[in-house]
């Protein structure tokens, strides 16, 4: 049986992708900091007839990125880094971001996936497994106020970039998943309605089919993966 990590899986778009993976067949390891949260998307993921390892925690902790690979018991075939923080809210721009909300949203856009990633190498490398980094057009568009979490996406984007050319047996994919009606979304579009964004869901066939194809490393936009369909 396969198996992935996929942090940030109590809601939004790593809960759409877990499903979805469980559906494929995956058995899940999965975190987020709020435990009861985790718990509830735990259950209802076990319905897939998977099992699902839940453990709760902060992806820029270390103590909690060391536990999250001992839950993995020795086989891993993905690690999905999709847990991440928008930053400061409303978005600053650059020239009165804060800094120490810079250097936060930094450390869980890009410090903890790539810290991750390092410990989760020796079993991708094991099984010639896949690292999926979801990261996003802010990472490679110039949009007002979002520079913070725009750079720090940026980062993640050219750390996998080089680890794809490092990591010649394992897949190393990053992926826009474009806008998505989720927690994160409405933080950054504060009191809009956002009603017209897709679900999470909608865009999980694209990565389902990243995965299953086992498509070439690179950059990957969910809009342009979807499975054609008559
Ligand atoms: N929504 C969009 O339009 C959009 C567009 C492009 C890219 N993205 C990217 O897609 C990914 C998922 O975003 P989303 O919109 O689904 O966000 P979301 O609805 O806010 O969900 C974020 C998930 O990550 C967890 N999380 C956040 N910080 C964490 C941390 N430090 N440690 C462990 N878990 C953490 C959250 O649970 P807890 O809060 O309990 O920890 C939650 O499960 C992010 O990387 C985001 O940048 C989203």
């Amino acid at each position: 049986m396969s198996k992935a990590l996929i942090t940030g899986a109590s809601r939004g778009l790593g809960r759409a992708l877990a499903a979805g993976l469980a559906r494929a067949g995956f058995d899940l390891v999965i975190d987020a900091r709020d435990a009861t949260a985790l718990d509830a998307a735990a259950g209802a993921l076990r319905a897939s007839g998977v099992a699902v390892t839940a453990v709760p925690g902060d992806v820029t902790d270390p103590a909690h990125r060391a536990a999250l690979l001992a839950a993995c018991a020795g086989r891993l075939d993905l690690l999905v880094n999709n847990a991440g923080t928008l930053g400061a809210s409303p978005l600053p721009a650059l020239a009165d971001y804060p800094v120490a909300e810079l250097r936060a949203a930094f450390e869980a856009n890009a410090i903890a996936p790539i810290a991750l990633t390092q410990l989760a190498l020796p079993l991708l490398r094991a099984s010639g497994g896949a690292v999926l980094n979801i990261t996003s057009d802010a990472a490679v568009e110039a949009y007002a106020g979002w520079g913070g979490y725009g750079a720090a996406k940026a980062a993640l984007e050219q750390a996998s970039n080089v680890l794809a050319a490092e990591e010649l047996g394992v897949r190393v994919w990053w992926a826009d998943p474009g806008d998505l009606r989720t927690d994160m979304h409405q933080l950054a579009f504060p009191g809009e309605d956002i009603s017209d964004r897709p679900e999470p869901a909608s865009v999980v066939p694209a990565f389902v089919r990243l995965v299953s194809e086992r498509l070439p490393s690179g950059r990957y936009r969910a809009a342009h993966l979807m499975p054609v369909t008559s």
